[in-house]
C-alpha cells in the first residue's frame, strides 16, 4: 500500500485536475438526471422492490415503466459517448464508470446480468448466458429478478441475439426449400446452444430431416455436451453432431475441405482483432464447397446498447462497420467476391455473406 509520500503528484492527479474532473463528471450526472427519465426509473424500481417485500406481483404496466425509463436513459448516454464528439476518451471512461457504479447493484438483482457480470466461465457470452437470453427470462422468477431482466432483454443488443437465431433460422429452411441437391451440409462455428439449429429441426416435417446435416463447432466442451444431451433427447443423432474445436485451429483438420454449402458464424468475430478475422475467414474458405457460402455476424458501431456491454458488464466487443467486413473478405481467401450485408430488425447484428468462388482456369 502506498503512504501519502509516495502519493502520485502527477498533473492529473493535481488538486486542480481533480476538481476539474469532477466538476466535469458532477455537470454531466446533472445532465443526464435533466434529460432522460433516470429518475423515474429509480422511482419505478424502488416500487418494484417495495411490491417483492410484500409478495406482490408486480404489474406489466410498472413493469413496463421500469424499463422504458432504463432504456431512455442508457441510450441517451450511449449516443453521448460514442455518437458524438464532445468527450475525450478520459471522459468517456469517467462517464462509462459513472454508469457502472448506478446500475451495478441493480445488474446484480437480475440472473442474466449478473451471471454476465461475474462470467464463471471467463468467457462474456457463454453458451448459458446466450440460452438464457433465448429463454427471454422467464427462468427468473423473483419479482425483482424478473424486472431486471426484462430491462437487459429489451436492449437491442440482447433482442439483437433473439433476431440473428430468427435470421439463420429462416436462411437455412429457405434453403432447404429450394435444394436441388440430395443434402445441405451446414456447419455453424461457436454454434454455442445452437438454439437457431433446434428450431429449424422443429420447423420440418421429420422424414425431411435427411436433407439436412449439421455440424456444431465450438472449443466450450460444456456447450458441445449440452447440444448433445439435446440431440439425444430429440433423436436428431443422423442430422446434427457438434465437435469441440477452437475456430483458429480448423485450418489443420483437412478432412472438412470443400464439404460445406454453408459455414455460419454468430457472436465470434466480434471478439477477435481483423487479422485473426481474416484467419477464421480462411479457415471457413478451405471447409466450403465452390459455390458454397459464409455468413458472419458482426455487432455494428451504430449499436445502441454499447454502453451497458461496454461499462455494465464489462462485456468488450469490437464493433465494425459495413465497409471493415468487406474490407476483411477482400484480404482473405473470398478476395474480391461480392460481399453482401444484411441486418436483423435492430440493425444491430450485421451479417456479412460472401459465396466462394470456384477458381478460374
Ligand atoms: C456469444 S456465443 C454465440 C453462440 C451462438 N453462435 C449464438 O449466436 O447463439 C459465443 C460462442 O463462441 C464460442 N467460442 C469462443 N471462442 C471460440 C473459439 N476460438 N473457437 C470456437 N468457439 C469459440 C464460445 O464458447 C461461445 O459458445
Amino acid at each position: 500500500m502506498k503512504n501519502c509520500n509516495e502519493i502520485s503528484t502527477s498533473h492529473e492527479h493535481s488538486p486542480e485536475k481533480l476538481t476539474q474532473n469532477s466538476q466535469f463528471l458532477h455537470a454531466i450526472i446533472e445532465e443526464v438526471y435533466r434529460c432522460t427519465p433516470l429518475n423515474n426509473f429509480k422511482k419505478n424500481f424502488a416500487l418494484v422492490a417495495k411490491s417483492a417485500a410484500s409478495h406482490i406481483a408486480v404489474t406489466q404496466e410498472l413493469a413496463n415503466n421500469t424499463q422504458h425509463s432504463f432504456r431512455k436513459t442508457l441510450s441517451y448516454v450511449n449516443t453521448m459517448i460514442y455518437h458524438t464528439e464532445r468527450f475525450s476518451d478520459d471522459q468517456k471512461e469517467a462517464i462509462g464508470k459513472w454508469i457502472h457504479q448506478e446500475f451495478i447493484a441493480f445488474c446484480l438483482l437480475g440472473s442474466w446480468p449478473s451471471r454476465s457480470f461475474s462470467k464463471p466461465q471467463n468467457i462474456a457470452g457463454d453458451h448459458h448466458t446466450i440460452k438464457q437470453i433465448y429463454g427471454g427470462g422467464i427462468q427468473d422468477d423473483r419479482n425483482t429478478g424478473h424486472v431486471v431482466n426484462l430491462c437487459f432483454f429489451n436492449e437491442p443488443a440482447c433482442k439483437a441475439v433473439a433476431n440473428r437465431k430468427q435470421y439463420m433460422k429462416n436462411y437455412i429452411l429457405e434453403k432447404i426449400e429450394h435444394l436441388q441437391q440430395e443434402k445441405y451440409h451446414v456447419t455453424s462455428i461457436a454454434s454455442g446452444p445452437a438454439e437457431e439449429i433446434f428450431d429449424v429441426f422443429d420447423s420440418m416435417e421429420k422424414d425431411a430431416y435427411s436433407t439436412l446435416k449439421v455440424t456444431g463447432i465450438d472449443m466450450d466442451k460444456r456447450a458441445c455436451a449440452s447440444v448433445d444431451d439435446r440431440i439425444q433427447e430429440k433423436k436428431l443423432n443422423a442430422y446434427f453432431s457438434t465437435q469441440a474445436h477452437n475456430v483458429l485451429s480448423l485450418g489443420k483438420y483437412t478432412y472438412l475441405n470443400n464439404t460445406q454449402d454453408l459455414v455460419y458464424s454468430m457472436g465470434l468475430v466480434d471478439y477477435f482483432s481483423d487479422k485473426l478475422v481474416i484467419k477464421i475467414l480462411n479457415n471457413i474458405y478451405q471447409m466450403l464447397k465452390p459455390h458454397g457460402e459464409v455468413i458472419i455476424g458482426n455487432f455494428h458501431t451504430n449499436c445502441d446498447s454499447r454502453l451497458f456491454l461496454d461499462y455494465l458488464l464489462d462485456w468488450k466487443l469490437i464493433y465494425r462497420t459495413e465497409q471493415d467486413m468487406c474490407r476483411l473478405f477482400s484480404l482473405s481467401k473470398f478476395g474480391n467476391s461480392p460481399v453482401n450485408i444484411d441486418f436483423e430488425e435492430q440493425g444491430v447484428n450485421m451479417l456479412a455473406r460472401c459465396v466462394k468462388q470456384p477458381p478460374t482456369d
